[in-house]
């Protein structure tokens, strides 16, 4: 039915409400561990009462370990070791993120889903130790359509250390890494056509985008790590957009 006044699933102030409640800063969370305790796990694994043994009976040898190879060595490692040269970036950023064909109404698709075509997500990307003073501790945020790298900032060094707390107060840092994805959204792009489900929208294509990312990574050999949990004001102040939102972070090296 339609109401008079204004609809509240088409009030952007609603959704914004909820997500600067939801940031994270140093004065509200300690750094975390991921939790070790797998016990929840077992104990819904006993309540499976039916064994589809027949799905898991695999005859395609070849297919399995062709997958099996893919994600086996999708892990989340801390490990930096630069392992990443100017030309596996652009491969990663290319194939990962990149435009992979154009339909016949000449709408650029990309590697990673998105939802109704608007591409809502931005990349900022942070380079590192490439031995390249061009590039190195700046942040530059990418143009998948047009493969540039437009630079955004330059950083002091030691100052991304400044973004979460395992690398603020933890014993981690991000000095041996080669690069690090900010996930962003304006929300108000989805928002004029998806309202209050743009929220969810924005979330899943983020993590679309960086799973891609981790998994052509792990196959290039570069160790990475998926950060939800990071300072959200420092990250702003970082990629110097007042428009701007982070929603993930991936880093890698
Ligand atoms: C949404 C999300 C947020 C995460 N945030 C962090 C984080 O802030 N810091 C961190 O060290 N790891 C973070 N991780 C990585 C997890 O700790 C890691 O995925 C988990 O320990 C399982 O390890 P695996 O990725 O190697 O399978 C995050 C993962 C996800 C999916």
């Amino acid at each position: 039915m339609w109401s008079k006044g204004k609809n509240p699933y088409f009030d952007l102030t609603r959704l914004m409400d909820f997500h600067l409640g939801s940031m994270h800063s140093l004065s509200n969370m300690s750094a975390n561990r991921p939790d070790k305790s797998q016990e929840k796990r077992k104990v819904e694994s006993k309540e499976i009462v039916i064994k589809q043994s027949e799905i898991f009976k695999i005859d395609n040898k070849k297919l399995d370990n062709q997958l099996k190879e893919v994600f086996k060595n999708r892990r989340t490692s801390w490990a930096f070791n630069c392992n990443m040269t100017k030309e596996k970036l652009g491969i990663l950023l290319k194939r990962a993120i990149g435009i992979t064909e154009e339909d016949v109404f000449g709408n650029l698709k990309r590697a990673y889903p998105t939802a109704g075509l608007m591409f809502s997500i931005n990349f900022y990307i942070y380079l590192s130790n490439f031995g390249d003073e061009s590039i190195d501790r700046k942040i530059f945020k990418y143009n998948p359509d047009r493969e540039e790298l437009e630079e955004v900032n330059s950083l002091k060094k030691g100052e991304i250390d400044e973004i979460c707390s395992m690398t603020k107060i933890g014993e981690y840092s991000f000095e041996a890494s080669n690069c690090l994805f900010f996930f962003t959204t304006n929300f108000s792009d989805l928002f004029s056509r998806y309202g209050q489900l743009s929220y969810r929208l924005s979330l899943l294509e983020t993590g679309h985008a960086c799973e891609n990312i981790q998994i052509a990574a792990s196959l290039m050999g570069i160790n990475s790590v998926p950060l939800g949990g990071f300072y959200d004001e420092k990250v702003r102040e970082l990629i110097k957009s007042n428009q701007e939102y982070c929603l993930y972070i991936l880093a890698l090296g």
